[in-house]
């Protein structure tokens, strides 16, 4: 495939993974259900490709790539495979039946990774790429083929790895900086040097994947362009392994925004990223930070006093794109407790959310019940409500209600009663504070193993009635999971997200009993 260097501005197409390597994030899982929603929106937005997991890591994982792949209309639907047999066979199975389905395999072929990781020799790795490409195109004619830790390679056999890789059948060639290490210029002179010393470079499309440990990935992604790469990996929020990959959002507003030193177009339709950004943060719970690029809360806010004035005067003075061109609408005064269906109705439309009609009415309650104790309801409280309302839908526990003894005078108590599978149970336990004698009133109820590594508040809004949004990260048998939730009351708040983390962990198979019963 060839490159075109004319005046017409190059497509480059979008990665998106997410689902694959932004899931392997510890605390990032996602349920089946939220991993189709993320799809379907990816897909929606003008994403190229969805990596939508790694199928032989575990059933659940085979199941979701297989769904994805049934449900996507457009993107390219891929599942990742180390160069082993039974693992390519099982991602060829799982995106079978998509419209578009492609393999990705990946082998590393750094001197560090094949003497201490692999304990294989340079000979025996290519052997290795020839055979395992080779059995990925008899299966599925779009095959990308990935040198782990490429940018710590020896540009010599980093061009034979590649050449063998085109001519077992690789359609796409992924150069990833593994371990973040490289810079700009340096990840640039790669791509461009493996495209003109492997004879049949052009037969293939190359990809950049970067890592963030040095807070390069997106230069370093936009750099490969210029080096010949023409697909870029990333992930929504920047999430992923250790520091996280290149952010998706960042890449395509730097290609829109710069188009007069970035040549370049993508598919992914702008307006529709804080959309997509907050579906992500509510699936894995990972808040995104206030001055994240692009889809920070603080992203197009302008706190000085010479920047507003600017920005009276003439927007671009600071601005140099629009809250508008990624999907913010500007923060407005909602609604109270006298709206009505029909205006909130408006109001989740305009927010980007489409839900059936139970969910509707469950989020019309609750946002009725918040109107009711809170002065102003903002557009960040109604999608506060709505994400905990779509994360709490199958839960088995439940918090039914809540009363703590508080302030100078300890120990500070906790009064508890759940629903656990229908069940109601009560419980009062006394704790160092009030977050602790309520995870204590849980923990009575509920006995599990698990162990808290997260407890972070923020408030949603501003003002002394805001909700506040508290994230729990709990792990357990190996496995790590993350909720948010959002309350004017922080104790509720705390109890909502813990017993949230909780459901995460029943819903993946991880033992707790219930005490206690009333
Ligand atoms: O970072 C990496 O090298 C990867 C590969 C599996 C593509 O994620
Ligand atoms: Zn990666």
């Amino acid at each position: 495939m060839s490159v075109s260097t004319g005046s017409a501005k190059d497509h480059v197409l979008i990665f998106d993974t997410t689902l694959r390597d932004g899931e392997q994030c510890p605390g990032a899982t996602m349920t089946l259900e939220e991993k189709l929603e993320v799809a379907e929106l990816l897909d929606v937005m003008g994403v190229d490709v969805i990596e939508a997991g790694f199928p032989i890591a575990s059933n659940g994982d085979f199941e979701a790539v297989s769904l994805i792949a049934q449900r996507v209309k457009n993107a390219v639907v891929t599942g990742l495979a180390r160069a082993i047999s039974v693992d390519i066979a099982r991602a060829g199975e799982a995106v079978r039946n998509a419209a578009r389905p492609r393999i990705h395999t990946f082998v590393s072929t750094s001197p560090i990774h094949l003497e201490h990781q692999m304990r294989k020799s340079e000979e025996e790795v290519l052997e290795i790429i020839t055979t395992t490409v080779a059995q990925a195109r008899n299966l599925i004619d779009n095959i990308e083929w990935s040198a782990m830790d490429a940018t710590r390679t020896p540009i010599e056999y980093l061009c034979r790895c590649v050449d063998a890789a085109i001519k077992a059948g690789a359609t796409t060639i992924n150069l990833p900086d593994t371990v973040g290490y490289a810079t700009p210029d340096e990840y640039r002179a790669m791509f461009k040097a493996v495209r003109e010393r492997v004879p049949n470079a052009d037969k293939a499309i190359f990809s950049a994947h970067c890592h963030n440990d040095l807070g390069l990935a997106v230069a370093n992604s936009l750099a490969a362009l210029e080096g010949g790469a023409r697909q870029i990996e990333c992930t929504m929020n920047g999430i992923g392994e250790r520091a996280g990959n290149a952010a998706l959002e960042e890449i395509v507003m730097a290609i829109r925004t710069r188009g007069d030193v970035l040549p370049y177009e993508t598919r992914v339709e702008s307006t529709m990223l804080t959309r997509a950004s907050k579906l992500v943060a509510a699936a894995t719970s990972f808040p995104v930070q206030y001055n994240k690029a692009i889809v920070g809360r603080n992203a197009f806010a302008h706190e000085s006093g010479i920047h507003q004035d600017g920005m009276l005067k003439h927007s671009q003075t600071y601005e140099i794109m629009t809250p508008e061109s990624v999907g913010v609408s500007k923060t407005s005064l909602v609604m109270g407790k006298h709206s009505g269906r029909a205006a909130f109705r408006n109001k989740l439309t305009e927010l980007g959310y489409e839900l059936g009609a139970n969910q509707f009415e469950d989020a019309f309650v609750r946002f009725k019940e918040l109107a009711d104790r809170k002065k102003n309801v903002y557009d960040e409280d109604i999608e506060a409500l709505v994400d905990q309302n779509l994360a709490t839908a199958n839960d088995r526990i439940k918090l039914v209600s809540l009363s703590i003894v508080a302030g100078t005078r300890g120990p500070q108590r906790a009064t508890m009663k759940l629903d656990v599978d229908g069940r109601i149970v009560t419980e009062e336990q006394e704790g160092n504070g009030p977050v602790d004698a309520t995870f204590n009133a849980i923990k009575a109820l509920v006995p599990h193993e698990a162990a808290l590594e997260l407890y972070q508040v923020h408030a949603v809004t501003e003002g002394t009635d805001a909700q506040a949004e508290v994230s729990v990260r709990l792990t357990a048998d190996g496995r790590s999971v993350t909720s948010r939730a959002a309350d004017p009351d922080t104790l509720v708040a705390s109890a909502q997200a813990y017993l949230g983390a909780l459901n995460k962990l029943v819903a993946r198979g991880v033992r707790v009993h219930a005490h206690a019963a009333e």
